[in-house]
């Protein structure tokens, strides 16, 4: 049954979603892709995810909390993880409040400054024109201008000349580390962009940033235009394989996407193509390897290899990207297997070898990529979760766009929550744990994962969910939205065989943690916390997820949100060399398990095809 939503807006991003009445602020942030910061895990004392309700309705239940001042209060400040909303409403976000300042703090009490020196940087430099007593060449006069020795690309020295001359001896000099890579007339010195790509084999998203202060001018993404050739990265390598013109064709399907992005961006923010001096990518190994255009076909048979394991540099300009011709392209470095550039900017972005305890940094997409970081080790592997979780091979799925159902509660009856205002089309990841979640709790399903005919539901079950349960020869699957309700006028059920897919994705990345836990003889209890990472796992509900045995069974305030870890740690490459090398000092120390010649990983993807028997001690905020 749709639930009546409400319409939350964001300030100053302007950003809305729909959500249903009752949603915590933390929550319908999240679903915005706003992240807040929430170190107490939603408990009410940290006082981190403080928020301003400009306008609308809702409500924090209780006196004011212990972090917010009567002042704040007044002005309308309340804890995001304590404040449901009750109507459509505006919401005033502070920067403070965000998970990226919590980055950025963090970097400050550690004692070091956010960092910011990029790569790429211009000087405008007035030449000496020659004199009979100085004939130095034209290399050699604009080298000792800008100050020392830097090696200057032919595509330069072959316009130095009439460059020069034309321009009366002045100019600006633009220079990657040691490499001169253009030359521009006049004094352009405070004109100069980078972009930073998270290229996911879904989705591809890119945030054109000014290197001068760090500041992100536009952000846009788009489907990887690679996905005609399969949703997953080994349909993608098997093409490869099997025919020799693939990997040109996929190269270039991804590169279109990026440049659709930089379009995008460049329209957005007014810059002009060419202003962009940098690009860096970040990305799975089989979405880098086919970006740089190097043949993948190793990662398809046992055991899975890389191409490279070092940061790549290479040039935009003749991988097609429409950049300025001289520009570079970073490609992060990769640790092993399937296990890539993103990995290694989510592991630079959460700063994982300084924390003090045992801590698990998690994304989870086609493929789960989870790292253990203890003790100064670094464990990483990768697991194949397949794309249940973004709605493919679930029956009715669909990714987290219009008309999917997002969210399931279930109690007299079921209740659904629908992305935008429109009717429902199918139901994506989230809204698939939360329906399996709560049939568990309701007894409806077993932990075998089998789907319970009406004739055997609990007897507290109401009769309105009870009639919910279709059964259709031996199997037996649940209603969510009648066809009435549904766009397409058919009914959008949870089937048993979408149930089994579940298992499936939510075993590998189970045992996948299981097996990094016993390989640094750690127990989940000690963790002290579970980075959530990536566009699926922001929305994830915490409660839901440990019900079903996706995440440990930890006390929710340490399973963290960390926002687009990916994303973040390719801008922070982007602006400053010094993350450079330490995004390569911690894939030096990383140790990549692959668990595909792992003999214990089959036996723990076995035992963990079962649900959790018991719910875990329910989260302050799921
Ligand atoms: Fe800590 Fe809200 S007060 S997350």
């Amino acid at each position: 049954m749709k639930a009546q939503e409400v319409r939350v807006r964001f300030q100053p991003s302007g950003r809305a979603v729909d959500v249903l009445p009752g949603t915590k602020v933390l929550e319908a942030a999240g679903r915005a892709g706003i992240i807040l910061q929430s170190p107490c895990g939603g408990r009410g004392t940290c006082g981190k995810c403080r928020v301003r309700i400009v306008s609308g309705a809702s409500e924090t239940p209780g006196e004011r909390p212990e972090a917010l001042t009567a002042e704040q209060w007044a002005e309308g400040f309340r804890l995001a993880c304590q404040t449901a909303v009750r109507g459509d409403a505006v919401i005033e976000v502070p920067a403070e409040s965000t998970f990226e300042s919590r980055l950025q703090i963090l970097v400050g009490d550690s004692g070091e400054r956010p960092r910011l020196d990029p790569v790429v940087r211009k000087v405008f430099v007035r030449l000496p024109a020659p004199q009979p007593q100085d004939v130095r060449s034209d290399m050699a006069r604009l080298r000792d201008a800008v100050g020392g020795e830097v090696a200057i690309a032919p595509e330069v020295v072959r316009l130095l000349p009439r460059f020069l001359r034309a321009h009366d001896w002045q100019c600006t000099a633009v220079l990657s580390g040691r490499r001169l890579i253009a030359l521009e007339a006049g004094d352009t010195s405070a004109a100069a962009c980078g972009m930073a790509f998270d290229i996911g084999t879904t989705t591809v998203v890119g945030t054109l940033v000014r290197l001068s202060d760090g500041r992100e001018l536009a952000v846009a993404s788009r489907l990887n235009s690679q996905i005609s050739y399969g949703d997953d990265v080994l349909s993608r390598i098997l093409k490869v394989r099997e025919d020799p013109g693939a990997l040109a064709e996929l190269q270039e399907a991804i590169i279109e996407t990026a440049n659709e992005i930089i379009l995008s961006c460049c329209r957005e923010a007014g810059v002009p193509e060419h202003q962009i001096y940098e690009a860096v990518i970040a990305g799975n190994s089989t979405m880098q390897q086919i970006f740089c255009g190097f043949d993948p076909s190793a990662l398809g048979e046992l055991p899975f290899v890389q191409v490279f394991d070092r940061a790549q540099t290479l040039s935009a300009a003749r991988l097609g990207l429409k950049t300025n011709a001289g520009a570079e392209l970073y490609v992060f470095p990769q640790i092993g297997g399937f296990v890539g550039g993103d990995t290694v900017a989510g592991m630079l972005a959460a700063r994982l070898d300084r924390w003090p305890k045992p801590v698990l940094l998690v994304d989870i997409g086609t493929n789960g990529e989870i790292v253990l970081a203890h003790n100064g080790r670094l464990l990483a592997t990768s697991t194949a979760a397949g794309p249940a979780f973004e709605g493919a091979r679930i029956r009715q799925g669909m990714r987290a766009t219009a008309g999917a159902i997002e969210k399931v509660l279930i109690g007299e009856d079921v209740l659904w929550n629908v992305i935008g205002n429109v009717r429902p089309t199918g139901l994506c990841g989230t809204a698939l744990i939360d329906a399996a979640a709560e049939l568990l709790r309701h007894g409806l399903l077993d932990p075998q994962g089998r789907i319970l005919s009406a004739d055997e539901a609990p007897t507290g079950v109401s009769p309105a969910v009870r009639a919910r349960l279709l059964t259709d020869g031996s199997e037996t699957n649940f209603l969510l939205a009648s066809a009435e309700e549904t766009a397409m006028r058919e009914p959008i059920m949870l089937w048993q065989k979408d149930v089994r897919e579940l298992q499936l994705a939510t075993a590998a990345i189970r045992a996948g943690i299981q097996l990094l836990l016993r390989r640094s003889g750690q127990r989940a209890e000690a963790l002290e916390a579970v980075l959530l990472a990536g566009a699926f796992g922001n929305f994830i509900r915490r409660n839901n997820a440990r019900r079903i045995g996706l995440l440990p069974q930890i006390p929710c305030e340490r399973i963290r949100f960390i926002g687009n870890a990916a994303s973040l740690g390719a801008k922070m490459a982007l602006l400053s060399g010094e993350e450079r090398a330490y995004a390569e000092a911690l894939r030096g120390r990383a140790e990549h398990v692959d668990l595909s010649l792992d003999a214990e990983f089959q036996d723990a993807f076995v035992e963990a095809m079962l649900f959790p028997e018991r719910e875990p001690d329910p989260c302050a905020s799921a």
